[in-house]
C-alpha cells in the first residue's frame, strides 16, 4: 500500500479493503455480506435511480492515544436511518444489524483507521437503496443496504478555523413538509447549485433560509448552524432541516459546561446580535463562522473580527473532540469501542 499522509487528508473518496453489504429480498434482511468490489450490479429500473428512493448516513471513528477505535453515537444514525426509511417509505434496517454492520466494516478496514495523533478520522458511509424494479412511482420490494468507510481530513476548509458562509435567497434546499429532516440524496442534489456559486463567490458553503417565508435561519448544505450569546447555545428549531447527532452532542455539551440551550426559529435579523456561531455536522465537525453575507440584502453579519474562532466554539470543540478519541471520559455513553 502507497503511504498515506495521514495529516494532509482532505474530506475525500479513498479506496479501502472491503465494504459490507446486507439485502432485503421478500420482505426479509439476509446475512451480511463482505464485499471487495466498489461497483454495485443491478436492475436498472430500480427505484434509487429513477424516483430517489435512497437513504445514507455518516458517523465516524477515532483511533485513541490507547490505539483503540471509538465510534460516535451509532445507534442515533441508526434511528436517523430508519426514521428516513419511514420518510420515503423503505425497509428499516434494525439498529443490531446496522451496529453489526459498521463494526465490521470498520475491523475488515482497520489498517486505515488514522493515527491518534493525525487528527484525521475514518469516516463512515451507510447507504440503502431501493433496488426492486419499477417504472410506475411506487416503493421498491427489494433493498441493499452498504456500508463504506474512508479515512477524511477535514471537510471545510484549514480544519478548526474559521470560515465565510453565504445565504442565497434565490435557492431552497427542501420545503417545510418536505424531506429536510430525512438523510436524501435529493435534499443534497437540489444543494448542488448553491453550493457551487458560494464557492465561485469565494465562501466555503451556502445557509439556507426557511423556504416558506424567508425569515428563519436553517441550516448550510451538510451542517446544521448555532449561535452564540449571553452563555446561551442557540440552534434553528425548523421542520426543514436534518436533525444533526452533533449538533445534539453539542447542546448537551453546552448545558453540561452551565450554559442555556435554545432551540427555537432564528430570525436572520437575529444574527447581528451573536457573539459567536458555528456550522456543525459529522462531517464539519465544528467550523466556526468568520462571517455570513446576504448577498441580495447587501448585508454582512461579522462573528469574528480578528478571524480566530472564539472562546464557546473553542471549549465545545475541544471537548467533543476529547470525547471521540477518548481523551475524556464518555459521561453521556455515546461511544461504543470496537472490539
Ligand atoms: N445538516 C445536513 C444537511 C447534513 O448533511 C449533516 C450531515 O450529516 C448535518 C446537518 C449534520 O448532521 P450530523 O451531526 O448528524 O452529522
Ligand atoms: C456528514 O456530516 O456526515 C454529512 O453528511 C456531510 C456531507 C458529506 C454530506
Amino acid at each position: 500500500m502507497k503511504e498515506i499522509d495521514w495529516s494532509n487528508l482532505s474530506f475525500g473518496y479513498m479506496k479501502t479493503d472491503y465494504n459490507v453489504r446486507i439485502n432485503f429480498r421478500e420482505g426479509a434482511w439476509g446475512e451480511l455480506e463482505v464485499s471487495s468490489s466498489e461497483y454495485i450490479n443491478m436492475h436498472m429500473a430500480a427505484t434509487c435511480l429513477h424516483y430517489g428512493q435512497e437513504a445514507f448516513e455518516g458517523l465516524k471513528a477515532f483511533r485513541g492515544k490507547d490505539g483503540k477505535i471509538r465510534v460516535f453515537r451509532l445507534e442515533d444514525n441508526a434511528a436517523r436511518m430508519q426514521d428516513t426509511c419511514r420518510g420515503i417509505l423503505m425497509a428499516e434496517l434494525p439498529t443490531e444489524r446496522f451496529r453489526e454492520a459498521v463494526l465490521k466494516v470498520i475491523k475488515l478496514n482497520e489498517r486505515f483507521v488514522p493515527p491518534y495523533e493525525s487528527g484525521a478520522s475514518l469516516y463512515i458511509r451507510p447507504l440503502l437503496i431501493g433496488t426492486g424494479a419499477q417504472v410506475g412511482v411506487h416503493p421498491a420490494d427489494e433493498y441493499l443496504f452498504l456500508v463504506l468507510v474512508t479515512p477524511v481530513g477535514p471537510y471545510f476548509k484549514g480544519g478548526f478555523s474559521t470560515n465565510p458562509y453565504v445565504i442565497f435567497r434565490q435557492f431552497d434546499r427542501s420545503a417545510p413538509l418536505g424531506t429536510g429532516i430525512y438523510k436524501v440524496g435529493g435534499n443534497y442534489a437540489a444543494s448542488l447549485r448553491a453550493n457551487k456559486m458560494a464557492h465561485d463567490l469565494g465562501y466555503t458553503s451556502e445557509f439556507y433560509l426557511d423556504a416558506k417565508e424567508k425569515k428563519y435561519i436553517d441550516e448550510c448544505g451538510a451542517a446544521n448552524f448555532f449561535g452564540i450569546k449571553d452563555n446561551t447555545y442557540i440552534t434553528p428549531l425548523s421542520t426543514s432541516i436534518l436533525p444533526s447527532i452533533t449538533n445534539k452532542s453539542l447542546m448537551q455539551l453546552a448545558e453540561d459546561m452551565g450554559m442555556k440551550v435554545e432551540r427555537r426559529p432564528v430570525p436572520e435579523e437575529e444574527l447581528s446580535t451573536f457573539e459567536e456561531a458555528g456550522a456543525c455536522g459529522t462531517a464539519a465537525v465544528i467550523s466556526p463562522i468568520q462571517r455570513i453575507d446576504d448577498v441580495e440584502n447587501n448585508k454582512s453579519y461579522v462573528f469574528s473580527k480578528d478571524g480566530k474562532p472564539g472562546p464557546v466554539c473553542t471549549k465545545l470543540y475541544n471537548k467533543l473532540r476529547a470525547i471521540q478519541y477518548g481523551d475524556e471520559p464518555d459521561a453521556h455513553g455515546w461511544v461504543t469501542i470496537v472490539e
